[in-house]
């Protein structure tokens, strides 16, 4: 009933190393920074934090869960039945759903890794260091550029493609075990000289201090999108990470240590970032590019900035190859599973599909400028359509199909004999998935809709 040549992640660090490395990614600095900035800061970083707890938390539970009692990818897990497989079942779709965000999630990260590579090269060539250039202008050229972005997303395909095709213990865990603690390290060096910046206080205040006025009317959408799409949630990768956990593991803990680092990390790209945004009097809502606006300036002034700025940029990149692993990995393992292909067949596969996608977003400042709704190109109205309301969608599926799933094999998972607070906490954790994630979810849905009707 289960496929028996599943890989498993040898050591509990390594899984920890990938899971962290999935979640930790661009999401955390190149997007929790642009939609605090658009969002008016504190009370939508609050938010967020809330939605973390609330949602995630749980929610990501129930993914790892759901991947390692099935040991199947997450179309498979939604056909799973104890006794076998159920082709007809009628949850199918949301695998598919998750499926389709997965592939234009990854189209646009890709466009965006791209661009890190591109800031690689420009730190390299001494650009963020040198008098005479204008380190922040870097960005708005590139975006004009659609060929330049498309084979830069190229070179980033190639890279992503050649650990995944390797395999889970080969490729992800050794890489992850490497990068990710030396790019937290960075991070935290980078945040205490950023606390000395002269818009530091600023900074703290805006991303700290709750005004609720300054919220956006689609503060909570986003909030919650944000949240799930951080911890990489909604979208079948934490499925596929806990169909290849070995059965010693015990969830909960490391989902606690997942959500819990993943927020803190996310924090710290608050505090690195915005002390430069109000040292330099930029626009803190100016969209997208305000990460790769604000930090090449800070190099320019740092002792040691050259390198400094080369490390911080080969670091994001690290941390944009894991997130963008895991959600390779996620669709890899679909073609394996359900369409029977070979490793390398499947990567190939995603890799085709993902060039093509990330094509159209990588053109969205240049040939398709003009397709735009509002203020929004192509690549944020993708960016949108898929986190505020495609994730959602499938985590409410995704909880009410666990909380059916049987009542021994969650708890098998979940409970830890030594610990009588395990006991207690199956409970409240059985009451969070079937009611308290779907109210709130859907609560915010309609929230939403009122608003859109109310602003039309
Ligand atoms: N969580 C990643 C980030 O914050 O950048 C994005 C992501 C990675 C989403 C992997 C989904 C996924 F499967």
């Amino acid at each position: 009933m289960q496929p028996s040549n599943r890989g498993t992640f040898k050591s509990r660090f390594g899984f920890y190393m990938a899971a962290i490395g999935s979640a930790f990614g661009l999401g955390n600095l190149w997007r929790f920074s642009y939609v605090t900035g658009i969002n008016g800061g504190g009370a939508f970083v609050l938010l967020y934090i809330f939605f973390v707890g609330a949602i995630g938390l749980p929610v990501l539970i129930s993914e790892l869960m759901l991947g390692k009692i099935t040991r199947r990818n997450i179309i498979g897990a939604f056909k799973w039945k104890p006794w076998g497989q159920n082709p007809k079942s009628r949850w199918r779709w949301l695998g598919v759903l998750a499926l389709l965000a997965s592939f234009v999630v990854l189209g646009y990260y890709t466009v965006v890794s791209g661009w890190v590579i591109h800031f690689i090269v420009q730190a390299v060539m001494g650009q963020f260091t040198n008098p005479d250039a204008m380190p922040e202008y870097i960005i708005d050229r590139l975006m004009s550029r659609g060929y330049l972005q498309i084979l830069l997303a190229g070179v980033h395909i190639i890279f992503t493609a050649s650990i995944v095709s390797r395999g889970i213990q080969e490729g992800i865990e050794r890489f992850s075990r490497v990068f990710m603690p030396l790019f937290m390290l960075i991070v935290v060096g980078l945040v205490v000289h950023s606390l000395f910046l002269p818009g530091a206080s600023e900074a703290l205040r805006f991303l700290f201090y709750p005004d609720f006025s300054k919220l956006s009317a689609s503060a909570a959408i986003e909030a919650l999108g944000h949240a799930l799409f951080t911890l990489s949630l909604g979208f079948g990768a934490m499925v596929a990470y806990g169909s290849y956990l070995k059965p010693e593991v015990h969830i909960p803990s490391e989902a606690v240590l997942v959500a819990g680092l993943d927020t803190i990390l996310s924090l710290c790209a608050g505090v690195l970032i915005f002390p430069i945004v109000f040292t330099m009097h930029a626009d803190s809502g100016s969209g997208p590019a305000l990460l790769f606006k604000s930090m090449p300036v800070l190099f320019r002034h740092l002792p040691l900035g050259y390198w400094v700025g080369v490390a911080f940029f080969v670091c994001l990149y690290f941390a944009a190859l894991s997130a963008s692993i895991a959600l390779f990995e996620g669709l890899v393992t679909y073609f394996i599973d359900e369409q029977k292909m070979k490793r390398t067949a499947a990567t190939l596969t995603v890799s085709t599909i993902t060039c093509i996608l990330a094509a159209g977003s990588a053109l969205s400042g240049s040939l398709f400028k003009n397709i735009r709704l509002g203020e929004r190109g192509i690549l944020e109205i993708m960016d949108q359509v898929i986190i505020n309301w495609t994730l959602p969608v499938v985590t409410v599926g995704l909880v009410l199909f666990v909380s059916r799933m049987r009542e021994k094999d969650k708890e098998d998972q979940f409970v830890d004999q030594k610990s009588l607070v395990s006991v207690r906490m199956f409970s409240t954790w059985k009451t969070t998935i079937k009611y308290l994630v779907p109210s709130i979810i859907i609560l915010v849905f309609i929230f939403q809709l009122i608003v859109n009707i109310f602003r039309s």
